[in-house]
């Protein structure tokens, strides 16, 4: 059993997540959802970036001290990740005790190695982004991350040596290709920020106290990138006596992150770690975003939608499915109420659903709801689908590996296509009239076809429902339970018994996987869901 540890980015606990937000705790359980049932040992950390200018200044607008105010938020994220089923097994919060003296012992380790050095700090501030900037670094005079209004500020600061580490970190680049994925995002950051020549990194705040003071210093508190980055770390005990999660978990396997915050993931992250001179995580992957018709998701444009808006009405399996599914990999994924709803009844209704009830409704017609065996290739057809499906197995694990998980999906649902085509193409009705009308030999052969073909429609779903168990698990369990399949215990190794199932009995009346959406009233339900 191989350990994986997953990590997303802590959350600033700052009122609803949106879609967008939401979806990087989607990918993360997904991913530890497939890891799981690929019998991997796994350990998925999420949390709350608790510290800063900005919450203190969200604290002092809500009338709350900002500790009492944290609390709060960080019970409202905590809700949603619970409603959406998110199985994390750790859950972070940057004002937890432990990680407050951690973050001052890794800060006295970077001082003492001497790539922590005291100076004076000039530049340009932008106060949501809490990230000071170089007049070649801004973008027409604002922000180059979110476009705001910057100021210029000057304090008495700590910096991190980050120039000591550039070429390390450009051959660490070129050495590791798995480090940086997907690999353009590598390419950005060298042009961007690597090539330009990398500043140092000033490291604390004296302009306000909301953060975790520097031990040696506690007139300084510690910048709040440097102070979340390292939770990665201190979650898991590093520094103290009960380091064992350390010990066996690090480095993270996969570290999930936004592309706005690749910058801090994927050039000062590594560079922390090697300043501490502990091992890089495998792999950390970049994921674009989630946007509007009109572009970005935000409550002044009127165009935010809120998971809890779409699970109440669709379930969450159906708003997983199409987050995942309508995010490429090379640019960002656009939620419309029309690709919703067309997602919904094409590919969820028509093409699994339809699946699942006429494969039900034809087993109990023709065998009284008994499966029956594995007669080996019968029907003509019969090889292509036996190959499709271990294709389409195949496809998938390698899009998994790449974290291409639209790819996965469609890979999919191209094996539930493939299967719907394998009804008309074997046509059972016709072979179960023919059984009735015939006398002869030919009955047998009949007989055997019909039976071939009710066969490999309950494997082939069979094989869905695992395949789609990392993403939509509830309705994996309602696929298995209609076949009369036990899921409790249910992981990869069962794709290859595709030969084997025995003494199944499928339930007598199918229920319906998703009902059919009324096109027209559900596009203007969410339309109307975004106005509010
Ligand atoms: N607190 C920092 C992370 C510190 S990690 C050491 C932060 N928090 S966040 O709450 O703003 O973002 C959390 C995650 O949500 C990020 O991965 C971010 O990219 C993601 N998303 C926010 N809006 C999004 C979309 N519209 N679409 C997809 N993901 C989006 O950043």
């Amino acid at each position: 059993m191989d350990k994986f540890y997953i990590t997303t980015p802590i959350y600033y606990p700052s009122g609803k997540y949106h879609i967008g937000t939401a979806y990087t705790e989607v990918l993360a359980d997904s991913l530890k959802r497939y890891h799981a049932l690929k019998g991997d040992d796994c350990f998925l950390l999420t949390g709350t970036d608790e510290h800063g200018q900005k919450i203190q200044t969200k604290a002092e607008e809500a009338g709350l001290a900002p500790q009492a105010y944290v609390d709060i938020q960080a019970e409202i994220a905590k809700k949603l990740w619970k409603e959406m089923k998110i199985e994390y097994d750790k859950y972070i919060r940057t004002t937890d005790d432990y990680h407050v003296k951690a973050v001052q012992v890794i800060f006295e380790k970077m001082l003492k190695k001497g790539d922590i050095y005291k100076g004076e700090y000039e530049g340009w501030y932008c106060e949501p982004c809490e990230s000071y900037f170089t007049e070649f670094q801004l973008a027409d005079g604002k922000c180059p991350d979110c476009g705001r209004e910057v100021r210029k500020m000057k304090e008495e600061a700590y910096f991190f040596n980050m120039k000591k580490y550039a070429d390390k970190l450009l051959q660490y680049y070129e050495e590791h290709p798995e480090f940086i994925k997907p690999d353009y995002r590598k390419q950005e950051m060298i042009n961007n920020f690597i090539k330009p020549g990398l500043e140092d990194l000033c490291v604390t705040r004296t302009s306000f106290d909301w953060g975790i003071p520097v031990l040696s210093d506690p007139k300084h508190v510690i910048y709040v990138w440097l102070d979340a980055l390292t939770n990665y770390l201190t979650a898991l005990g590093y520094t103290t006596n009960e380091d064992e999660l350390f010990k066996k978990l690090w480095s993270a396997d996969v570290q999930l992150v936004g592309k706005d915050i690749a910058r801090f993931h994927l050039i000062y992250w590594p560079i922390f770690l090697m300043s501490l001179e502990l091992p890089l995580p495998k792999t950390i992957f970049v994921h674009n975003w989630i946007t509007m018709k009109d572009g970005k998701m935000s409550k002044s444009k009127g165009n935010v939608i809120y998971p809890e808006q779409l699970m109440e009405k669709y379930g969450l399996d159906a708003m997983k499915y199409y987050l995942i599914r309508e995010m490429p990999t090379n640019s960002d994924g656009m939620f419309t109420p029309e690709g919703f709803v067309e997602r919904y009844n094409s590919d969820l209704c028509n093409d699994l659903g339809n699946l699942l009830n006429r494969t039900i409704a034809m087993t109990n017609k023709y065998f009284e709801g008994n499966v029956p065996e594995y007669m080996g290739l019968v029907n003509d057809a019969d090889v292509d689908l036996e190959n499709k499906s271990k294709e389409a197995i195949e496809k998938f694990e390698n899009e998994m590996k790449e974290f291409e998980f639209a790819n996965a999906l469609q890979s999919i649902w191209s094996l539930i296509a493939r299967t719907n085509k394998y009804i008309d193409e074997t046509s059972p009705w016709a072979l179960a009239k023919e059984v009735e009308n015939e006398t002869s030999e030919d009955k047998k052969i009949r007989e055997k076809k019909l039976k071939s073909v009710i066969y490999h429609l309950i494997a082939n779903l069979k094989e869905i429902a695992i395949l789609i168990r990392f993403l939509m698990k509830d309705t994996s369990d309602n696929i298995l339970n209609q076949l009369g399949i036990k899921s409790d215990n249910i992981s990869f190794e069962d794709l290859e018994n595709y030969t084997e199932l025995e003494n199944i009995k499928v339930i007598e009346k199918g229920e319906p996987l998703f009902m059919r959406l009324e096109t027209e009233m559900e596009i203007e339900y969410i339309k109307n869901l975004m106005v509010k």
